[in-house]
């Protein structure tokens, strides 16, 4: 459990709430978990973001929608204090890194949940480089934007070199809270969060998109029962929509780029000749992402923070956890849109690539879609894992088939009451894993980063992974290594709220 000791060096007191308002994104001058400095507070509260002009209540990290990124060295340590001024439990999980498990976030597996106005203080080493992602893994709390980007750099060589950076944080962003006129408080600061709420549409009400937030009550029903308004996964597709590729049934009011909603866009300022890594991060809670950029490819360097064979694609395909860093080579002077599309759902997610040395011309509309998102992507299969992790040169020792069904089970079962998943520590862990339901599950395993088998037999490595619907298998091979209990589920929140997970346990 936490510890209130504050005169732990490293950390810094604990912000006061936010009292009003904030532009979306700035968080307030917290971020303190940077390069020699890896420890500060995360303090996780209800707050006030100004999304175009539509001021919105809702949950997030020191004040911002996504919280601070989180940015340290390979083999440093976080020191990281969550505060929570929510008026419902939390807990940070830390999307990726394959942590200690005391340090994993996962109430009732490795802590206990974090009760309002507690804190707890998480400590862990981060052994890999990567693109990160850290958010709440309590019921639907990472739907309001208790997110941010973990980055861990390294100095090792890179697939490829880069000359400047970007995060790229996608979002499914859910006005739980209410929305109130521009700045009028909405009273509604402590409202519980779970529930259907104002302004968010289950499968049913497909065809009632508002396409604005603004038009959303501003009450919350907090008593309402999530999962009786759960969709079967197997309900017809909304028109229009291709049932095989789509990812999540839920209609949103708004789909935000590092807390940016597309009338609103960041830019991305590059000069020509440069070469600009994108780290990709699906942090959607129940929404797929295709990410393509006008005018130019992308080559993929990294999956789930992992080094690969460089790859040139036009798209990337994204579920809910994952994240695919990406190198563009600015070689195409002008405005540009970066555009991320919803997998079978309205609306848009865009960002703006800005060549900083190019004439002066008008940013492109905000709807405006590149070719490229049609363009071809990389399948796992063509992707070839680069770094230096060694697949054990032998069979697996222990195989798991699992089945994923609709309405969120795992081999029938609905997580708590299934069965635990038991590995023996040392061993080469397969999970098979076969998608019999008309949606894609994205599946996240944490603390353990895992070889996807493809047919070359260097297949990528990753710690979440899309397995297709109607009969789609993927399998993958993990070495246990890292004891404890660790949670398995699909990074769909709905469907893991419903049910699909399982915990890996060491015998
Ligand atoms: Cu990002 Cu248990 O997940
Ligand atoms: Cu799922």
């Amino acid at each position: 459990a936490g510890c209130a000791n504050d005169d732990r060096p490293g950390l810094i007191p604990v912000p006061p709430a936010t009292t009003g308002p904030t532009a979306n994104p700035s968080p307030t001058g917290i971020g303190l978990l940077q390069p020699g400095n890896a420890a500060g507070t995360l303090a996780a509260s209800p707050i006030e973001i100004d999304l175009a002009g539509t001021v919105v209540t809702t949950w997030g990290y020191n004040g911002s929608v996504p919280g601070p990124e989180v940015r340290l060295k390979r083999g440093e340590t976080v020191r990281a204090r969550l505060t929570n001024a929510l008026s419902d439990e939390t807990t940070i999980h830390w999307h990726g890194i394959n942590l200690v498990n005391a340090m994993d976030g996962v109430p009732g597996v490795t802590q206990d949940a974090v009760r309002p106005g507690e804190l707890f203080e998480y400590e862990f080493r981060v052994p890999d480089a990567g693109s990160f992602m850290y958010h709440a893994h309590v019921g639907h709390q990472l739907d309001l934007g208790l997110y941010g980007p973990l980055i861990v750099t390294s100095d090792v060589e890179e697939p490829l070199p880069y000359d400047r950076e970007y995060v790229v944080m996608i979002d499914d962003w859910r006005d739980g809270l209410g929305v109130t006129e521009p700045g009028v408080h909405s009273g509604h600061a402590t409202a519980p969060p779970r529930g259907p709420a104002g302004g968010f549409d289950f499968l049913g009400g497909f065809g009632g998109n508002k396409g604005s937030s603004a038009s959303s009550s501003p009450s919350p029903s907090p008593t309402a029962d999530d999962a009786a308004g759960e969709p079967e996964e197997d309900a017809p597709p909304p028109p229009g929509a291709n049932p095989g590729e789509r990812l999540g049934g839920k209609v949103y009011p708004m789909y935000l780029i590092n807390g940016r909603p597309a009338a609103d866009p960041q830019t991305f300022e590059v000069r020509s000749g440069e070469r600009v890594r994108l780290r990709l991060m699906n942090i959607g809670a129940d929404t797929g992402f295709v990410v393509a950029i006008a005018g130019h490819r992308m080559t993929i360097t990294h999956t789930d923070g992992m080094p690969i064979e460089p790859v040139e694609v036009e798209a990337v395909r994204l579920g809910m956890g994952e994240r695919y860093d990406v190198v563009v080579t600015a070689d195409n002077p002008g405005v540009w849109q970066l555009a991320a599309l919803p997998e079978a759902k309205k609306g848009f997610a865009r960002a703006v690539l800005r060549y900083t040395d190019a004439a002066a011309s008008d940013p492109p509309s905000v709807d405006e879609r590149p070719a490229e998102l049609s363009g071809r992507q990389a399948p796992y299969d063509e992707l070839h894992y680069a770094g230096e992790r060694t697949r054990p040169n032998t069979g697996p020792d222990r195989t798991f088939d699992l089945t994923l069904t609709s309405n969120s089970r795992i081999n029938g079962q609905r997580y708590p009451d299934a069965d635990p998943l038991e590995v023996a520590a040392g061993e080469l862990v397969r999970f098979r894993l076969t998608n019999t339901a008309d949606l894609a599950h994205p599946m996240h395993l944490h603390g353990h980063p895992f070889w996807v088998a493809t047919p070359s037999g260097r297949g990528p490595v990753k710690d979440t992974v899309l397995v297709p619907p109607r009969g789609g298998v993927v399998e993958f091979d993990f070495v246990a290594d890292n004891a404890g209990a660790w949670l398995f589920h699909c990074h769909n929140h709905y469907h893991m709220e419903n049910g699909m997970n399982r915990e890996v346990r060491y015998l």
